[in-house]
């Protein structure tokens, strides 16, 4: 498959570096300077235990977007959207794959023409660590599911890949990425404010405690069912990623704009809209803003 991977993030890089052991792969960054750097020096990936590998991989800045590729897989952050569909889909392009956090990002494929549309969802360690270095810190799955059309071509791209870098096709996006939601409004609002790794959440016993209140908030506000099986999956996922360091966490660290407007933010939404109280993911939210506030005024 001819395949486009948008955004030269932590997991633009890594799905351009695996899926270019079966694919013809286009990497598009945002800066010439960053596609410059992988096409002269490749793209590498570090993985634990491992010595860094190496993998060619054409990359281009943004603005040359061709189109004419069997599938886009879009790496950017959710409020990048807005920005980058209308580019994307100026151009012919055969499928689009998303794969950002939280749930904020569904109300903007309805109107979209383009068919087939994938939603995923990454269960991936992943940090960037120069412009085309790529640790894999945390091996996981990526599930993905149809949003609209048909499902070939995703079944095709899982069929593909190797089992150190499985996809996984889900029947249900919506609680494939209402999964997902819970998992990153309770890990990654509280790695960030109390700066610490996933994994510490759960070992020390006062973190433990406010991670459980603002699960069964989150639980809640999206009204759950099966709450037991949501509340397994995100000790399954802390306990997997425990040494790493949230995407919410890295991205006050380095300075970035987070995710929480997609994550906490739909979840106030929710809340509003169902006119159920919600005072935790009220504060989180607040905090995680108060702290991208500070940063601006600085
Ligand atoms: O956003 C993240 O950091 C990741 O989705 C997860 C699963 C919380 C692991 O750090």
């Amino acid at each position: 498959m001819k395949i486009a991977i948008i955004g030269g993030g932590s997991l633009g890089l890594l799905f351009s570096y695996y899926l270019s052991e079966k694919h013809e792969v286009h990497l598009y960054t945002r800066t010439q300077q960053q596609a410059d750097l992988i096409n002269t020096h490749g793209l590498h990936r570090i993985k634990l235990g491992d010595k860094r590998t190496t993998h060619n991989v054409y990359a281009a800045p943004l603005h040359d977007w061709q189109g004419t590729v069997d599938m886009a897989i879009i790496a950017v952050k959710q409020y990048q959207l807005p920005e980058i569909i209308p580019m994307l889909t100026a151009k012919a392009v055969g499928s689009l794959l998303f794969l950002q956090n939280g749930y904020g990002h569904i109300k903007l494929l309805k109107d979209l023409t383009v068919l087939p549309i994938f939603v995923g969802s990454v269960e991936h360690g992943a940090v960037r660590s120069n412009g085309n270095t790529v640790i894999h810190n945390g091996v996981g799955v990526t599930r993905a599911a149809l949003y609209k059309g048909s499902e070939n071509l995703l079944r095709e791209l899982s069929a593909s890949l190797a089992s150190d870098f499985p996809l996984i096709h889900e029947d249900d996006y919506e609680s494939m990425l209402i999964k997902k939601l819970v998992v990153n409004s309770v890990i990654n609002p509280l790695t960030a404010i109390l700066n610490v790794k996933n994994g510490d959440l759960i070992k020390n016993p006062y973190y433990k405690g406010i991670f459980v209140n603002l699960f069964d908030e989150c639980a809640q506000v999206l009204e759950l069912h099966n709450k037991e099986d949501y509340f397994e999956n995100l000790l399954n996922v802390c306990k997997k990623t425990a040494e790493n360091y949230s995407s919410m966490y890295k991205d006050l660290e380095n300075g970035r704009k987070t995710e929480i407007d997609a994550i906490l933010g739909y979840l106030l939404e929710e809340a509003a809209r169902k006119n159920i109280k919600a005072p935790l993911i009220h504060n989180y939210y607040d905090c995680i803003k108060g702290k991208e506030h500070e940063r601006e005024g600085a």
